[in-house]
């Protein structure tokens, strides 16, 4: 099994693993962020670049230096590879300026937007961006559309990596929609507005990481860190059943799939149970979810060590 070194740490691969998935291995403190590759999506990555990473040896047999940054999610490990993330100042301002590209036509108006607080490319934009634009020529606008009667689609928002696209592909039969145009002119398009309809359509909600892609039934109701989060279950004959209902005082506000470390949803869920069940009683309820203490989401509700999110005690409100 070929060995890889990030950002110092040293571990063991299956044949074929890309950095960022051994990064991933490793932990999120190694693993380069992502914006397009989506662990659970087939050919899903290689279009934003935030996840690029030096490798500084190609591996044991050809030690020589990649000549420049190289998308992690896709590219292969090879024995004796080294690589930098993190510990290198290179790959943080070339990180800085992928940012400053996807901010080139998305809006800076995260108070208003409804996905603020867990947005990817708001934390991404915290985390490496710079405070200000250099970006002087009008942005792109679009109005925004229904896609079907449970989602809202303001491609104002869009920083086109294909996650939604993919999720259509995937797991719905007969796809309706995807990215027309190329360039600047490129959008997700509906091909004349045609309503997606079927059983996993909700889920490009949860994979797309910006506020392009928001639930009519939840959007603008509350923010997210005014709601609370509480792992669900129920028998369901389409899906796993197993979600996180999102609280307001007794009133399920929301309802989603569940995500693991690294933003990714663990099992997609159906229509049903994302559009149609929100009633306490209409599940079995197992306790709050683990929010990263990191999350926005986790303020004002649990106490927990903020660098290991560790068990978390839930306040009542
Ligand atoms: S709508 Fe969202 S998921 Fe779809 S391509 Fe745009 S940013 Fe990605
Ligand atoms: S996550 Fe690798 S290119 Fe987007």
């Amino acid at each position: 099994m070929p060995k890889v070194t990030i950002d110092g740490h040293t571990i063991e691969v299956p044949e074929g693993t890309t950095i960022l998935q051994a990064a991933r291995m490793i932990g999120p403190e190694v693993a380069p962020p992502a914006m397009c590759y989506y662990s659970k999506l087939a050919t899903s990555g290689g279009y934003c670049r935030t996840c690029i990473v030096k490798v500084t040896q190609g591996s044991e047999k050809d030690p020589r230096p990649m000549p420049k940054p190289v998308a992690s999610c896709r590219t292969t490990v090879m024995d004796g590879m080294v690589v930098e993330n993190k510990t290198s100042a290179e790959v943080l301002e070339a990180r800085k300026g992928v940012v400053e590209f996807l901010l080139a036509n998305h809006p800076l108006d995260c108070p208003v937007c409804d996905q603020a607080g867990e947005c990817h490319l708001q934390d991404l934009s915290y985390e490496h961006g710079a405070s200000d634009t250099r970006y002087e020529f009008e942005r792109r606008t679009f109005d925004k559309i229904d896609i079907g009667d449970k989602i809202k689609l303001h491609m104002t928002r869009c920083i086109l990596c294909y996650r939604c696209v993919k999720v259509a592909d995937q797991l719905t039969p007969g796809r309706v929609h995807g990215v027309i145009n190329r360039g600047d002119v490129a959008e997700i398009s509906t091909y004349i507005e045609n309503a997606i309809d079927n059983e996993f359509s909700g889920n490009m909600i949860d994979v797309c990481p910006v506020g392009a892609l928001t639930d009519k039934t939840f959007r603008f109701k509350s923010r997210v860190w005014f709601t609370k989060p509480v792992d669900a279950h129920r028998e369901c004959s389409s899906c796993s059943g197993k979600v996180v209902l999102w609280y307001q005082g007794a009133e399920v506000l929301r309802v989603t799939a569940r995500k693991d470390a690294f933003g990714e949803v663990e099992e997609f869920i159906c229509n049903t149970c994302r559009f149609d069940k929100k009633q306490t009683a209409d599940w079995v309820i197992e306790g709050p979810r683990k929010i990263n203490a990191h999350s926005v989401i986790s303020a004002n509700h649990y106490e927990a060590d903020t660098v290991n999110p560790g068990p978390v005690t839930p306040r009542l409100n």
